[in-house]
């Protein structure tokens, strides 16, 4: 995970840098570090903690002078997150930052470094170590990075700084994300687009085992094997308005307001001029021709995945399933003759479903990529994308990309097969306009999560179908950012085992959407009251009582996932913000989790 950026350029590179970094905190915030190039010498500033920490320490970067430095946000992976074991690492020559994990790092200590006292516990010490150790026995810097790409295995993105050579600013990647920002007579390097975006829109792309030799007024991009590389940068569509918070207090609540707006910009960007919702006829092509769908995703995407599974079964008459990644990858099922695999990712750049992404392919399947991130990983290595348009989601726990997820998986089995005929674009727009009217009731869910879930240790949420689905979503949402454990359970399941943890006040959160199920459910919360239980109501019009605290307008059945979801965001945001929790940067979490 982590978060790099560098600067080189006429300006004081400090505070650019700890902007740049400010943006990337949702990847990591356990310490933070500048390394500044000023006059022969590479100062080094480090802080344990948030990155506050840094500019405080430093006056906002003002006590850094310099035009060249590199800046990194930590989220420890290799050792204790205290000053020695936060970036930039240094030698007596080069400083480095990195964001990803040295796989073979022990043999390399044992191979090249034998006689070297390390100082921290960390894997990119070995990098800098390294470098200094083949410049100093004659290799020129590109060889001796070059070096580095041939032996080393595992995921980096650096950023490196050379005391000697302070025009100059390099950059290497292999599977972490990184970007080269162009500017007029400035250039940057960043973990990602936003990082930068308050000083260029105009980016290079490195590629994996690729590494760039950036200057004030050049970017040269090369491959491992020093070839130079002829790409032409891209425009990014982010403004710096989509990544402020505006007039709200968090991130999150932002993010669940915002998923009204992402869904009609969804509608916008799928439909062709006659208006219609459409996907390529290639990806349909590929989805068509085969016998299995298999949806690879972790968190909440798998989460998204499972409604997907619902879509192309229901919708489509596809066989589908959702795996999550992590499992995929090392236990693999019995795949059927012609599979077909969508990878659901957020950031594009998660590491446990790039490990199935590499598998699958090296088995000579077809992937789509469904992400927020446009030349993200696994957009890139993917054969189809599908973006989805969500506007970048800051916050670590997911709302707005989850909406996005699922409506994007709609639009895909509708185009697939409409064996329902549903009028997808009309159902989209109307749930635009009730997730609207949901957002008008934030006292109330204040109000419950105050009364219910606030005071408690526990809490569960139950359903059945695909409201059961969601509750694993409204689950993990509540417990990642409020500490308050919650596990979601099919409803009918209660009664196998889990009715046990039910005592007096337990708070419990029923969810009734579905015509078939809804009276099931109502034995079920029966059951929880009769054993103390306190329950909060979810319901839509149609399956609502008399009781339910919270009831949504009537959309699709298939579709209520995209409305009953937005509640729950709510109880877990206010539940979070009622126990004085983090909310958008939950402890021990990072946004792009980037490492298996
Ligand atoms: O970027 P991705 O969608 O691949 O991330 C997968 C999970 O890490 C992510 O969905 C995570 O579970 C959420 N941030 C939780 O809210």
């Amino acid at each position: 995970m982590c978060g790099i950026v560098g600067y080189i350029g006429p300006d004081e590179a400090a505070p650019i840098l700890l902007d740049g970094l400010s943006k990337l905190e949702y990847r990591g915030y356990d310490s933070a570090g500048l390394a500044i190039y000023n006059d022969g010498r590479i100062n080094i500033e480090k802080a344990v903690g948030k990155l506050a920490n840094l500019s405080e320490k430093t006056g906002g970067g003002s006590q850094v002078k310099g035009s060249l430095g590199i800046g990194h946000t930590r989220w420890a992976t290799h050792g204790k997150p205290n000053e020695v074991n936060a970036h930039p690492h240094s030698t007596e020559n080069f400083s480095i930052v990195h964001n990803g994990i040295i796989e073979n790092e022990a043999m390399l200590r044992r191979t090249y470094l034998n006689d070297v006292n390390f100082v921290s516990d960390t894997d990119t010490e070995v990098v800098v170590r390294l470098l200094e150790k083949f410049t100093s026995e004659g290799e020129a810097i590109d060889v001796a990075i070059m070096h580095l790409i041939d032996i080393i295995d595992g995921s980096y993105a650096l950023a490196i700084i050379d005391r000697r050579n302070p025009e100059y600013m390099y950059a290497v990647k292999n599977k972490s994300p990184l970007l080269i920002g162009k500017g007029e007579g400035f250039n940057m390097i960043g973990s990602d687009a936003m990082a930068m975006i308050a000083h260029t829109d105009t980016f290079y792309e490195i590629h994996d085992q690729e590494f760039a030799i950036v200057t004030r007024n050049s970017v040269d991009i090369f491959t491992s094997y020093s070839k130079k590389v002829d790409r032409e940068p891209y425009k990014a569509e982010l403004d710096l308005s989509d990544i402020s918070k505006g007039t709200y207090p968090h991130y999150m609540l932002k993010e669940i307001e915002e998923q009204p707006l992402v869904l009609r910009r969804i509608i916008g960007e799928y439909q062709n001029d006659a208006g219609e919702l459409t996907v390529p006829e290639e990806i349909l092509a590929d989805v068509r021709a085969c016998d299995k769908i298999y949806i690879i995703a972790c968190g909440t995407s798998y989460h998204a995945g499972i409604i997907g599974k619902h879509f192309f079964e229901n919708i489509s008459g596809k066989p589908a399933d959702s795996y999550i990644a992590s499992e995929f990858v090392y236990n693999t099922p019995l795949l059927t003759e012609r599979p077909l695999f969508i990878f659901i990712s957020q950031s594009g750049e998660t590491a446990d479903s790039r490990a199935v992404l590499v598998k699958i392919k090296e088995m000579g399947h077809k992937a789509i990529t469904l992400t927020n991130v446009k030349g993200s990983t696994l957009s890139r290595e993917a054969d189809h994308t599908m973006l989805l348009y969500a506007g970048p989601e800051i916050a670590v726990a997911s709302t707005k990309a989850y909406t996005a997820q699922v409506a994007v998986l709609a639009i895909l089995a509708v185009a697939v097969k409409n064996k329902i005929g549903i009028d997808l674009k009309y159902e989209l727009a109307l749930i635009a306009n009730t997730i609207e009217s949901l957002c008008s009731d934030r006292e109330l869910y204040k109000r419950l999560a105050e009364e219910y879930i606030a005071p408690s240790r526990n809490c569960f949420y139950i359903g059945r179908g695909v409201d059961y689905y969601v509750c694993l979503e409204a689950a993990l949402k509540l417990k990642e950012v409020s500490y308050v454990q919650t596990e979601g359970f099919a409803a009918g399941e209660l009664k196998h085992g889990t009715i046990s943890l039910i005592e007096e006040g337990t708070p419990v959160v029923a969810i009734i959407t579905q015509y078939n199920t809804h009276l099931n459910t109502r034995g079920n919360i029966k059951e929880v009251t009769a054993r103390g239980a306190k329950v909060i109501r979810i319901s839509t019009k149609g399956a609502s009582s008399r009781r339910d605290q919270i009831v949504i307008g009537d959309v699709h059945e298939l579709l209520t996932p995209l409305v009953s979801v937005v509640p729950a965001q709510y109880l877990a945001y206010y539940t979070a913000f009622l126990r004085g929790c983090d909310i958008d940067k939950p402890r021990n979490l990072a946004k792009s989790v980037t490492v298996e």
